[in-house]
């Protein structure tokens, strides 16, 4: 019996899709408990490429259970359309639960998502217009409508006309937008919920029972750390917790049955939409790692912005999850540069700062500190040995791991499966 946690310790995009497909066979139950539509979580298999948002990425494993916890939002349509998805292009795939708990990520949701961005001018966030502010607003509000609404018609219509008819004031009278309707919402949701009825279940009762015989949990974190809105690049945020303290809220698997953190971080820094990067690349470089990186939104298409390994960040993921162990992705994409550079601190207006700067316009100003360390030529994505690494890429990763103080086991070196170095 074990529970096993994965997060993302920078601002998502960490390559955890292809962690959990490797680590997914030590473990019979793989566990979404945060985020939702939002995700893009890529995992290559036998060649075909398939992209996970709501569904867990262990789905490829006909072993195993797939569990969509309760604190993961659910879009039906976009649910609905992934399975559907997967089911024609992959192999025969896990056995899915969704939590009877979950909230819905509605077309108003989206709608309002949109328009709040527009009406941020140039102060825009960047979401990915999944809806995900809004409905996590409205879940902490009390205003949610969940999985378990969906299969009692009356109550399901009473919900939605009140929170539609004040859904429709905001669009109408504040943002000038075009009102939501009633009746389709309400005659698609009732067809949705008899695609999503076979696999919806109490899923805390579910894994309770799951950790009593014996089985072994998969815990797959939905965008990084960086991204938390409690201690990431507030308001540059998502509205869901992406670190390793979520697990619990998210799943129902209390705190003390957590066996192990792993950290997911790649080997340089990437962020998509708006927000604070100290680090960032704004030249040919930057585009070069992007290219090669092949650095485009998952769910957007958007491209990714790139920049060096942002060491004082990576500390504060790390201090957040306390994981044990690191999981450095793409250090592949590396190969090529003459030399890397490594943010080691900050100054602000000329003085050393400590820790992460909590304002936003601060975070802006911010002067990194880099320690240059040699590059290597050679391309990596044969490597399967640590030995056979050259000597410069494993003095990086050396470095990252005595500066984070947390060992570095596994090193991703490509996008495949078999792309896997473990030390
Ligand atoms: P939202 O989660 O759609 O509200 O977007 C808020 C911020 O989080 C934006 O900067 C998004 O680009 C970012 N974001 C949300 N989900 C992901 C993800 O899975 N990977 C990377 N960035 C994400």
């Amino acid at each position: 019996m074990s529970v096993t946690v994965l997060v993302g310790l920078g601002w998502g995009d960490e390559g955890k899709g292809r962690v959990i497909d490797y680590l997914a066979p030590s473990h019979q139950i793989v566990v979404r408990f945060n985020g939702g539509a939002n995700a893009g979580h890529t995992v290559i298999a036998n060649g075909v490429t398939f992209r996970f948002h709501l569904l867990p990425s262990g789905m490829l494993y006909a072993d195993k259970t797939c569990v969509v916890a309760h604190g993961v939002v659910i879009d039906t349509v976009s649910l609905r359309e992934e399975y559907e998805l997967v089911r024609r292009t992959g192999p025969p795939l896990a056995k899915l639960l969704i939590s009877d708990r979950c909230h819905l990520a509605l077309p108003y949701h989206r709608l309002l998502d949109q328009l709040e961005e527009e009406s941020r001018g140039q102060e825009k966030i960047g979401t990915t217009g999944r809806g995900i502010g809004p409905v996590y607003a409205d879940k902490v509000a009390r205003k949610g409508i969940r999985v378990c609404d969906l299969f009692h018609p009356d109550h399901l219509r009473e919900l939605l006309t009140q929170t539609v008819e004040e859904k429709n004031r905001l669009i109408e009278r504040v943002y000038g937008g075009q009102p939501i309707q009633l009746e389709p919402l309400y005659q698609q949701l009732l067809a949705d919920a008899e695609f999503i009825r076979p696999f919806v279940t109490n899923t805390m009762t579910f894994l309770e029972g799951a950790l009593t015989e014996g089985q072994n949990l998969l815990m797959e974190g939905a965008q990084g750390t960086l991204l938390d809105h409690e201690i990431g690049t507030y308001p540059f945020v998502t509205s869901t917790s992406p670190p390793a303290g979520m697990v619990s809220l998210g799943s129902g698997v209390g705190p003390r049955r957590i066996s192990k953190v792993i950290g997911v971080a790649k080997a340089y820094a990437t962020r998509v939409g708006a927000g604070p990067f100290p680090t960032e690349l704004n030249d040919t470089l930057g585009t070069a790692i992007r290219e090669r990186g092949k650095e485009y939104g998952t769910t957007t298409g958007r491209p990714r912005r790139c920049g060096w390994f942002d060491l004082p960040m990576m500390r504060m993921a790390a201090f957040a999850n306390s994981p044990d162990e690191i999981v450095l992705t793409k250090l592949d994409v590396l190969s090529g540069l003459p030399e890397l550079h490594v943010c080691t601190g900050y100054q602000l207006d000329g003085q050393m700062v400590r820790g992460i700067p909590a304002l936003a316009l601060d975070l802006e100003r911010l002067t990194p500190l880099y320690q240059t360390l040699p590059g290597w030529k050679e391309e990596l994505g044969s490597t399967h040995a640590w030995s056979d690494l050259p000597s410069t890429a494993k003095a990086y990763v050396s470095y990252l791991e005595e500066q984070l103080q947390v060992p570095i086991r596994v090193i991703s070196v490509g996008p495949s499966r078999e792309q896997i170095v473990v030390r």
